[in-house]
């Protein structure tokens, strides 16, 4: 079997990956060789026809919208904020979290003033906020969201929550839910067509998946 006619799948690396993997593997894709400890990125198992590899999680979207994966596995955060050309399958109902406005505890908004957001995802907060006809100043930061507030550099921030700790630790706290999110099974357009029958074998093995 060529690596053409094997199901590529884009993992993302971390732990959510490895538990996408387990779940694929349940569903009858299985390719051991995933488990061992080594730093190789790619695997594969021309017997159960999947080949996997592990990339970023930022970056599993572009893989699969440019056909270098036929599917794979991505956060609800990431196909809101970045829109890639790609088929949403399923939502596998784990990585859950919410994308949330946060601020320090005693900021007080002030409808008058323009709003400071500092934020990874810059589009989504900015299609949040425009939808309320909310002006803003997106500060497009990369990581460490939390500090902004903290050294004045934003008023709010617009991240991801999931156990509330590092807001917590930070002295931040939830003010609005943006949206609920969680990982999504995607695929790329024309994978979709010619690795359908795997990618439904898939599906049907995934059913209640996580849930
Ligand atoms: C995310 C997010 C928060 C944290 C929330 O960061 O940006 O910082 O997780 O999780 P919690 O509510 O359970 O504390 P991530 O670890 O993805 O790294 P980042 O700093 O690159 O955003």
């Amino acid at each position: 079997m060529s690596g053409n006619s094997l199901m590529n799948v884009a993992l993302p690396k971390g732990r959510l990956g490895e538990k996408v993997y387990s779940l694929f593997a349940e569903a009858g894709f299985e390719c051991p060789a995933i488990l061992e400890n080594s730093r190789k990125l790619i695997f594969e198992n021309t017997d159960a026809g999947v080949r996997y590899f592990w990339v970023k999680p930022s970056d599993v979207a572009i893989y699969v919208a440019r056909g270098a994966a036929d599917i794979g596995v991505a956060g609800k955060d990431i196909l809101l904020e970045y829109r890639p050309e790609v088929y949403e399958l399923m939502d596998l109902g784990i990585g859950k979290c919410r994308m949330a406005v946060a601020a320090p505890k005693d900021f007080r908004e002030n409808p008058e003033r323009t709003l400071r957001v500092a934020t990874k995802f810059s589009r989504i907060a900015r299609d949040y906020y425009g939808s309320m006809g909310r002006d803003i100043d997106i500060i497009h930061l990369n990581g460490s969201i939390e500090i902004a507030p903290i050294l004045g550099l934003s008023d709010v921030i617009v991240d991801i929550v999931e156990t509330g700790t590092t807001l917590k630790e930070n002295n931040l706290e939830v003010r609005e839910t943006i949206v609920p999110i969680s990982a999504r099974l995607i695929a790329n357009k024309s994978g979709f067509k010619f690795k359908r029958a795997a990618i439904e074998r898939l599906m049907a093995g995934l059913g209640g998946a996580g849930k």
